[in-house]
């Protein structure tokens, strides 16, 4: 039955976790996968976290949620994406579900795109987080790029990715990542937000929302895909929101049922456990108090590696400028290695990225920067 199936290729960012967990080397480091990491290389539970599991421990059933998931949760995760006092939310405008984190969103939301306007393309950036191009190709859904990212100054391309915009025919769908891309416009496109690392740029989860609170003003209807797997240290849980905002209450009660309709054959509904963990931090005031000040303890870190990995390469001589380390915002730093100079640093110095030359700054500490500074030094000298 089965002989004509050949082994899928390695997945580029799980897959370097598993050589990661392979090698044997003490001198190992990961800055593969984006997940957190403290200053010993330890995975973190956040505080706030431990105080919800306590709160809920011996009080929680098993039942189902609803197909669209918890709706406490739903509503806290909206006022984190879109405000407080948001008009759209006490509008009823928004068709929200809970989702399996920022992938489960994604694919929610491609597979309805697919089903409700089936001649739509996804613009996607260039580079994106590889995943993106597997969610929209499994939907279905025609993928076009755009320009986003401008190797030699290893920053934004601004003026490539306006005129991608403006090309693109009209209404066509752009997949935009909330805390760091920021354009589209006049020509009636409809924004994808994938905001998986809110709180993760600056520190603070109501400035990362700035790109969506903008388009909200500027009066663009978008879509939202949010994650809780970053910011609260819920990898495992699988707890996310898809949000798409609608013209008016009556449209967004019929997306929201189709959203449900989309999940039923799919997983039936989501998990309760990481959703009560959401609602219960968001809505308890200490308890989000907590959670801003952990966020921020997490997003100071890695801008404390950037700034320590930079000054070491300065260090052990890197004639080459790393300004972009630091300038570079959010858990990884695009580097700029190419793909044999990550097989070098894998194959010499055990250490695992992936090979476009992502770094992912959450696991850098201060025992390891120095020996990836000199790893990045010895691969990068001519
Ligand atoms: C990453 O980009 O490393 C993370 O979002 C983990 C994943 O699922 O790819």
């Amino acid at each position: 039955w089965w002989g004509h199936v050949d082994p899928a290729p390695k997945d580029p960012i799980l897959g370097v976790t598993e050589a990661f967990l392979a090698d044997p080397s003490p001198n190992k480091v990961n800055v593969g996968v984006g997940a957190y990491r403290d200053d010993d290389g330890k995975p973190v539970v956040l505080d706030c976290v431990r105080q919800a599991e306590a709160r809920i421990a011996g009080n929680l059933n098993m039942e189902y949620l609803p197909m669209g998931g918890s709706n406490h949760m739903v509503e806290e995760a909206l006022k984190l994406a879109c405000g407080e006092n948001s008009e759209f939310i006490k509008d009823k405008r928004i068709a929200a579900v809970q989702a399996l984190s920022g992938t489960g969103a994604c694919r929610l939301f491609a597979d309805f795109q697919k089903r409700y306007q089936p001649e739509s393309e996804i613009y996607i950036p260039v580079p994106t987080w590889a995943n993106h191009h597997n969610i929209w190709r499994d939907a279905h859904v025609p993928q076009k790029t755009y320009h986003y990212y401008h190797p030699e100054s290893r920053g934004l391309d601004f003026s490539a990715m306006m005129d991608d915009i403006k090309n693109a025919p009209k209404g066509s769908f752009f997949l935009l990542h909330a805390c760091a891309h920021n354009p589209t416009g006049e020509k009636g496109h409809f924004p994808f937000f994938d905001m998986a690392y809110q709180g993760f740029a600056s520190g603070d989860p109501e400035r990362d929302a700035k790109a969506i609170r903008i388009f909200l003003q500027d009066g663009h209807l978008l879509g939202i895909s949010q994650s809780f797997a970053k910011n609260m240290g819920l990898y495992g849980q699988r707890v996310g929101c898809l949000s798409v905002l609608c013209d008016n209450e009556k449209q967004a009660v019929a997306v929201k049922s189709r959203l449900q309709q989309i999940a039923r054959p799919m997983y039936s509904n989501p998990p309760v456990h990481g959703s009560l963990l959401v609602s219960i931090i968001l809505s308890d005031p200490d308890l989000k108090k907590l959670w801003l000040k952990e966020v921020k303890g997490m997003a100071d870190r890695i801008i404390g590696m950037r700034i320590a990995l930079q000054k070491n390469l300065e260090k052990v001589g890197s004639p080459l400028s790393w300004e972009h380390i630091t300038k570079q915002i959010g858990m990884f730093c695009y580097s700029g290695l190419t793909p044999e100079q990550v097989d070098r640093l894998t194959s010499k110095f055990h250490i695992y990225m992936t090979r476009n030359g992502r770094i992912s700054m959450a696991g850098v500490t201060t025992k390891n920067v120095e020996y990836l500074a000199n790893a990045i030094h010895e691969v990068t000298k001519s």
